[in-house]
């Protein structure tokens, strides 16, 4: 057992995908030996969203991003760009004209423009990919889009001005869309129809990424193959790019437990153990895992969908050791 705990985790994958953690600078400090040791990719968990990075029209804040990038090329990690066009955690300037009235569609293009070039040129040599656009479907009923400030101002197709945006700007990335709720049977067919649209004109997508916020009761692993078989028929790749594993129930507000419970752990382990065989067996779609945190100890989900409530989704425990789940992923034939 020992040796299985102490075996790393992008070291066994090497010949399936990078693998991944979201981090922020404290991060790379705090979580530094469990970085090295196991992940080959970071993300920036917030740092290179619009509202840190471009907070006011004229003003950029690249310092913490840079960090993060520098700390990934100094130990040869690549970085995936997180995230250009989204509808949370971007400021209101971007949507307001100067008398603070709704700006209208060629100028919220042109602001779109100018942040998605200035970001993908800055990071031309260290950004190999981007989540060009983040969380556009609506999750229910008959509508595709999610209504945006985005999509309202300038339509359905930002989607579209996006990705030729983000093309011109670096033509070497891999451009993908991002979402969450993939495998939700109505809104995965509204992501491929999203993705369709950007095959069909140009090719201007090269893979869809799941997030992967799960948890341990679902979703099904019949579930998770049957998207990605829908997401690849497109010709695209597919990254898990936001993955962890909460401990309850999304709906399940519980507040009761100080520690996971044997059973949850024993789920945590199957359903990890079960998805990372899914992952390997279509090691020739999936270019990537990238899990949404490193340790037990710093996770959203603390704070997420109920405040204050402590979560154990990750690989390793509050006090960075590999748990029962990891020796479930690294261990296989
Ligand atoms: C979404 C976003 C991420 C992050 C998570 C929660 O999934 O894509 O950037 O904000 O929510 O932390």
């Amino acid at each position: 057992m020992n040796e299985i705990l102490n075996r790393s985790l992008c070291k066994t994958y090497a010949n399936f995908f990078p693998i991944g953690a979201a981090v922020c600078p404290k991060v790379i400090k705090s979580h530094r030996e469990l970085l090295l040791k196991h992940f080959n990719t970071v993300s920036c968990e917030n740092h290179m969203k619009f509202i840190n990075i471009h907070p006011e029209e004229k003003k950029w804040d690249f310092s913490p991003a840079d960090e993060i990038v520098d700390f990934a090329v100094a130990n040869r990690m690549k970085v995936r760009g997180h995230t250009l066009i989204w509808h949370n955690q971007v400021p209101n300037w971007v949507f307001l004209d100067n008398k603070g009235n709704e700006v209208n569609r060629d100028v919220l293009l042109d602001r779109m423009e100018e942040h998605i070039t200035i970001m993908m040129q800055r990071y031309k040599k260290q950004v190999y990919c981007w989540d060009v656009v983040n969380e556009a479907a609506e999750d229910k009923g008959a509508d595709i889009f999610r209504q945006s400030k985005w999509y309202k101002i300038i339509g359905p197709d930002f989607i579209e001005r996006a990705f030729e945006f983000a093309r011109k700007a670096d033509p070497d990335a891999i451009l993908f869309y991002n979402d969450y709720n993939c495998t939700a049977p109505e809104k995965s067919k509204k992501i491929y129809n999203i993705a369709k649209r950007l095959k069909d004109h140009g090719n201007l997508i090269d893979g869809i990424g799941m997030q992967g916020h799960w948890n341990i009761y679902n979703p099904s692993f019949d579930r998770i193959m049957d998207t990605i078989d829908l997401f690849s028929s497109l010709g695209l790749k597919i990254q898990i790019t936001e993955l962890d594993m909460s401990m309850y129930l999304f709906e399940d507000a519980t507040k009761e437990f100080k520690q996971p419970t044997d059973e949850m752990i024993w789920l945590q382990q199957e359903r990890f153990e079960g998805i990372f065989k899914i992952f390997r067996d279509y090691r020739d779609i999936i270019t990537g895992v990238t899990f949404w945190g490193v340790a037990d100890d710093y996770t959203w989900l603390d704070n997420f969908p109920v405040k204050g409530r402590k979560d154990w989704p990750l690989l390793f425990d509050i006090q960075h050791k590999p748990k029962k789940a990891f020796a479930s992923v690294v261990n296989f034939d």
